[in-house]
């Protein structure tokens, strides 16, 4: 049985990046593993995939690896579910669900931390740029972060695990581990999951500096789109974005000297369903100004729903709380037992 896999952090607002390089892949993937053709309305061909069941996770857990609001980090659990939801994830189909409800994630993820040698934490970029230069002060759970992510994978035996690059690591960690628990405790019995790796739209940059990926942490909010952004909001980002002087080019490799008219390139071939070529062509020899009037039209168009359908959800808290709370119960279901084959392996007693 396939069984996909994935997560976002609910630290701050989501935006476009979040969108294109995550969200949309998990909904064209939902889309490709639905087991009727009926309901195949994607253009994505992934045979293999069909008929897997697909979990989709508000990782709270990890959200606490650094210091966080508890209002806010509450708040931001639901509205990242309603951005789920929105964005075209049917709690039907998937499994949308908030981590800490689920507490056999922390049990799995003890588990595995006795199997998982501190050389292999050490080598993790993330936590090398997280930590910095304070790497004394920063705590234990931003270290063991990965193996708290192998469990999320492992706990549902997950097979592909759809990330952007920044995880790819993360996800080979996951491998590397489930390996070192087949070895130890004998029986395939974790197989070995796979990263799943978009490379069309994988890096939205930042509408005021080219050269920075779009971010939820970035001071300025007029770097990036938020999937919350009104009409009026998303027209005047765009509007407002680092452009240069130039005319737009007629190829794609001109494009590598100017990160801005790159990444709206990039943005509205992706939006457009078109390839970077074809956007390319469609704006060749124009003002940049009309790049940007059309993105924002296309950005209305294409997000405002999105937006529409997150303030709605938000707004009936109680269906929100029912719709998390069955997902909880769906993905329990799957983990508890997996769970307990695994300390039955590993030698702990049953009450
Ligand atoms: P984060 O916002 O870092 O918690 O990431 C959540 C998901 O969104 C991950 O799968 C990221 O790879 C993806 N993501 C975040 N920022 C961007 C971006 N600027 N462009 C494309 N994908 C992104
Ligand atoms: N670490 C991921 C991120 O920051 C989120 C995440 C947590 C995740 N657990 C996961 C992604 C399991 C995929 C699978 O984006």
């Amino acid at each position: 049985m396939n069984r996909i896999f994935s997560g976002i952090q609910p630290t701050n607002q989501l935006h476009l990046g979040n969108y294109l390089g995550a969200l949309r892949n998990w909904v064209r993937l939902q889309e490709s593993t639905a087991s009727q053709p009926a309901l195949q309305k994607s253009n994505v061909s992934q045979p293999a995939l069909r008929g897997a069941e697909n979990f989709f996770c508000v990782v709270d857990l990890h959200a606490l690896t650094v210091p966080q609001d508890p209002e806010s980090l509450r708040r931001s659990t639901r509205e990242v579910t309603a951005a789920f939801i929105a964005a075209g994830i049917d709690p039907e189909r998937s499994v949308i669900f908030a981590q800490s409800t689920v507490p056999a994630h922390a049990e799995l993820a003890w588990l595995l931390g006795t199997l998982t040698p501190m050389g292999w934490l050490n080598r993790m970029t993330q936590f090398k740029e997280k930590s910095g230069k304070h790497r004394e002060d920063s705590g234990l759970g931003l270290y063991s972060y990965p193996v708290l992510m192998a469990a999320d994978i492992l706990l549902y035996k997950g097979t592909h695990v759809p990330v952007g690059e920044d995880q790819k690591q993360h996800v080979e960690l996951a491998r590397d581990i489930a390996g070192a628990f087949n070895r130890r405790f004998g029986s395939e019995y974790f197989p070995l999951p796979e990263p799943l790796i978009q490379s069309e739209a994988a890096r939205i940059m930042s509408l005021r500096d080219g050269s920075k990926k779009m971010s939820k942490s970035d001071e300025s909010d007029y770097s990036r789109i938020n999937l919350t952004d009104d009409a009026d909001a998303i027209a005047l980002k765009f509007r407002k974005a680092k452009s240069d002087s130039d005319l737009l080019p007629d190829n794609v490799e001109a494009l590598g000297a100017r990160p801005e008219a790159d990444n709206l390139i990039t943005i509205y071939a992706a939006l457009s369903d078109q390839t970077k070529a074809q956007a390319v062509a469609h704006f060749a020899g124009q003002q940049f100004s009309k790049l940007k009037t059309e993105l924002a039209d296309l950005a209305v168009e294409k997000l405002s729903p999105i937006g529409t359908r997150m303030r709605e959800l938000m707004s009936d808290q109680a269906e929100l709380d029912r719709l998390l709370k069955r997902g909880t119960e769906r993905a329990a279901a799957v983990a508890n037992p997996i769970l307990r084959g695994a300390q039955d392996l590993m030698g702990l007693v049953r009450s």
